[in-house]
């Protein structure tokens, strides 16, 4: 009894309850000054260079090659080498033990990674740690299992590789969308040049040490840097037997015209403008943190993001008030502070794009709410921002902003979401918050998007597919869909035969 009398004046009692900082260590990272392209196994020289920096403070990190034509024409030759020299031969099983080793040195070098990913692009040093590289890895894994397997995938069709994938990538998910690519292509038997995105190219040109410990054959993966010149040597080299493009839906329309006719095969995985639906029957407190997900992961850079949020209409008070309580918690800053939750916008051209998206917000009448936050003098910021009393006509209801910004609407009757959700030219994802499972399958069968989640938003997973409708373009990456874009069919005269 006598301690518990005690008084416990000793004991300091903090009146200050915000993080300290924990900045994750840079020192596991070593960038070279500058970098060339990765071409045959060696590292070409670029003759023209540009400068990759940190968001997060403009920091410059290394000079990095553009590619002009005839780096992408080198590197073209050299897959096409490769491909004739035997990857393509190869038994399925002797090209899964490439990508398994390639999944277990993602996992082995997975801090490395993760910081220079978050150094380079931007993004919360923990969601590169805990989703952008355990799926990378978990990608390679996945289509290391199928490379064996591909005729019972598709029994009676006769698969075979394509030949040469041009591949190019956008800047927010930089090392995972390498994996979505470069993983069904190796296991299927083809051969890649990839292209990464101008701001985020360094830990593609890390991952080259990974292709040179998994010793993979010289060739069969070839990494040019470079910007949208790069990109569209690239797409019209005739070498090139199949394109796999990630990224703006202007861009993905511009490559289709170009490939018009040319009997390449072409998948695109365009922009979004995801509607996630909240019904008044829904559990509030776990939907608030599904919009929040929803939203400003990864700086709401993401094409799936829930950048619509219907709310029906007698929740809509209450659901407000709690998103606005939340948003005030969520940490901006840092990208390698261990507690931020909302990192540096990628670039200074992103952040004037959605600086203009959120002025036409508020100029046609939309109210605007940001939680009180400090953002750092240098680097490109842009706080979590919250917009009600958006009409459906509105830019910021139809434009893909690609930033932290969240447009509410509301609906009375399922019919109304429905019909408001499907009311854009996008169709990649959508999400349904509600108690009711008939209630999910009804939304599901009507909303027009590739993937629609319900109660939970933004979940990933090699075997599930992933890609859109409409103008968020065609082709599904992941899951046994994602093979087909990489292989060609013999089909067989009768059934069975
Ligand atoms: P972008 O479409 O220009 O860039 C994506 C990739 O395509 C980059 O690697 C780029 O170098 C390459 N590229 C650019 N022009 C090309 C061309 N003519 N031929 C071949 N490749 C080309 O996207 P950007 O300009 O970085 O972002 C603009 C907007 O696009 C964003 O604000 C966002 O709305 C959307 N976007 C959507 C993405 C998605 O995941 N669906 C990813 C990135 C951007
Ligand atoms: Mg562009």
């Amino acid at each position: 009894m006598a301690e518990l009398d005690r008084p416990q004046a000793e004991v300091a009692v903090p009146d200050d309850w915000t993080y300290a900082s924990a900045p994750e260590s840079r020192d596991i990272v070593h960038i070279a000054d500058r970098y060339g392209h990765f071409v045959g196994g060696e590292w070409l020289d670029a003759a023209e260079t540009y400068e990759t920096i940190a968001p997060r403070d403009e920091e410059p990190l290394a000079a990095v090659g553009q590619g002009s034509e005839a780096d992408v024409g080198r590197a073209v030759a050299a897959a096409r080498d490769a491909y004739a020299d035997g990857w393509s031969s190869l038994p399925g099983s002797e090209r899964a033990k490439y990508l398994f080793r390639i999944a277990r040195l993602l996992q082995e070098r997975s801090r490395e990674f993760a910081v220079l990913e978050s150094l380079n692009g931007g993004k919360p040093i923990k969601e590169s740690r805990d989703v952008d590289l355990p799926l990378a890895a978990a990608h390679f894994f996945y289509y290391a299992g199928w490379a064996d397997k591909l005729e019972y995938a598709f029994p009676n069709r006769r698969p075979r590789p394509v030949g040469v994938a041009g591949q190019i990538i956008p800047w927010n998910f930089p090392l995972l969308m390498l994996a979505w690519k470069v993983a069904p292509a190796l296991a299927c038997g083809n051969t890649v040049v990839l292209k990464p995105a101008e701001t985020t190219p360094l830990t593609a040109l890390l991952f080259c040490d990974v292709l040179r410990q998994a010793e993979l054959p010289a060739g069969v993966v070839n990494i040019v840097t470079g910007d949208g010149r790069t990109g569209a040597a690239l797409v019209v080299n005739e070498e090139v037997d199949k394109v796999a493009f990630t990224g703006s839906t202007e861009v993905g329309k511009e490559i289709q015209r170009r490939l018009a006719g040319t009997g390449k095969k072409l998948t695109l995985e365009l922009g979004g403008k995801a509607a996630n639906i909240v019904f008044d029957d829904a559990a509030l407190d776990q939907a608030v943190e599904g919009i929040v997900n929803g939203i400003y992961f990864n700086q709401g850079h993401v094409c799936c993001a829930g950048s619509r949020l219907f709310v029906q209409e007698s929740i809509y008070e209450p659901l407000v008030a709690k998103l606005e309580r939340r948003l005030a918690t969520l940490r901006v800053g840092d990208p390698l502070d261990k507690n931020t939750d909302v990192g540096a916008i990628n670039s200074a051209a992103q952040l004037e794009k959605i600086e203009e998206l959120v002025a036409s917000g508020v100029e046609e009448g939309a109210q605007i709410y940001q939680p009180p936050c400090i953002l750092p003098e240098k680097g490109y910021w842009f706080a979590p921002t919250v917009f009600t009393n958006v009409a459906q006509s509105y830019r910021i209801a139809q434009e893909e902003i690609f930033g932290p910004v969240l447009s509410v609407l509301t609906f009375r009757t399922p019919e109304e979401a429905v019909e408001k959700a499907n009311n854009t030219p996008y169709g990649l994802s959508a999400g349904v918050w509600t108690e009711k499972g008939s209630r999910i399958l009804w939304m599901a069968q009507r909303l027009r998007a590739g993937v629609v989640w319900a109660n939970t938003f933004n979940r990933f997973d090699p075997s599930s597919p992933f890609g859109g409708y409409k103008e968020s373009g065609f082709g599904r990456e992941g899951g046994r869909h994602g093979l087909e874009p990489y292989l060609d069919f013999e089909e067989s005269e009768t059934f069975g035969g």
